[in-house]
């Protein structure tokens, strides 16, 4: 059992897939880190994996939005005493819509959450895990990683990054034993698009958040620097290689396109 007497932070640990590490991971003898904005679920859920397991649960609650928000965590974390053996950055969430009709805080929000904490979280736990030679980081990409994405213009360039970010970070630190995996599920069984607030967000046959948290596993004994969650959405990621990005552009655009589109505003100068 590798995982055992391990200590995982886990992020959007609250619901979905994070939930789902958290469950997999205490049946496994992980003590947890969890993290997420809802204080009462993650209690709800550490009562729950205490009660179930012989394993240690913290529960931070934190909006990692805010941009000393990974400081805090950090700090916490050393005051606790705890080594961050796991780090799985999962929290993320997406818009639906086109940019010119976006709230400019919520495309900020996304930008911070999607990529400045995985940046930022990944930064301060890697040093150490370097210098132990052990480590694993889990970062949550998406099959949106794979193709520029109309009307989810931000939450598909906030996946291409992580994507990137994260496969580059495998290569780093393959010669130091720690692991990184970049996991990119496509539509999964979530709160997610209760958040997303758009039905047409969601393509293909929804996987179930246990089957995306096995593949990851599976992946990370494997040694992989990525992995697509189920085998139609790999098939999915891989028809870009093949090709015309503009065809490869108008298909992304067809697959989430709004059902009922407003007319963009025109300003008339009178
Ligand atoms: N579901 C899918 O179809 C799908 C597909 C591909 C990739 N993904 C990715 O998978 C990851 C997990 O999503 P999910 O499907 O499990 O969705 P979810 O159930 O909505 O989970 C999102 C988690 O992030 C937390 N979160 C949201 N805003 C936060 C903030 N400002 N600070 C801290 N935590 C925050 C949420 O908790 P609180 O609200 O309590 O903060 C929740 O625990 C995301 O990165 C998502 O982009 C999902």
């Amino acid at each position: 059992m590798p995982f055992t007497d391990q200590t995982a932070l886990i992020t959007g640990a609250s619901t979905g897939i994070g939930a789902a590490f958290a469950r997999d991971l205490a049946a496994r003898g992980t003590h947890l880190i969890l993290v997420a904005r809802s204080k009462n679920k993650l209690d709800a859920l550490a009562g729950e994996l205490r009660t179930a397991h012989a394993i240690r649960v913290d529960v931070l609650p934190a909006d990692l939005t805010r941009p000393d928000a990974v400081a805090d965590l950090s700090d916490q974390i050393t005051r606790l005493g705890h080594t961050v053996d796991i780090l799985i950055n999962n929290a993320g969430f997406a818009t639906h819509g086109d940019l010119a009709a976006a709230d400019p805080h919520r495309v900020h929000n996304q930008v911070q959450l999607n990529v400045s904490a995985v940046v930022d979280l990944t930064t301060v736990f890697l040093p150490a895990m370097t210098a132990r030679r052990r480590g694993t980081i889990i970062n949550i990409a998406s099959t949106a990683a794979f193709q520029p994405l109309p009307h989810m213009a931000v939450y598909g360039a906030t996946k291409a990054f992580v994507l990137s970010f994260t496969e580059a970070l495998w290569a780093e630190a393959k010669p130091t034993g720690v692991r990184v995996l970049a996991l990119c599920p496509g539509a999964t069984e979530t709160p997610f698009f209760d958040v997303v607030g758009a039905e047409e967000a969601s393509v293909g046959k929804r996987r179930t958040p246990e089957q995306v948290v096995a593949t990851a596993l599976k992946a990370l004994d494997r040694g992989v620097p990525s992995i697509v969650d189920g085998r139609a959405n790999t098939l999915v990621t891989r028809l870009p290689r093949l090709l015309p990005r503009r065809a490869t552009i108008a298909i992304a655009e067809r697959s989430v396109r709004p059902r009922t589109t407003s007319p963009t505003p025109v300003t008339t100068h009178h």
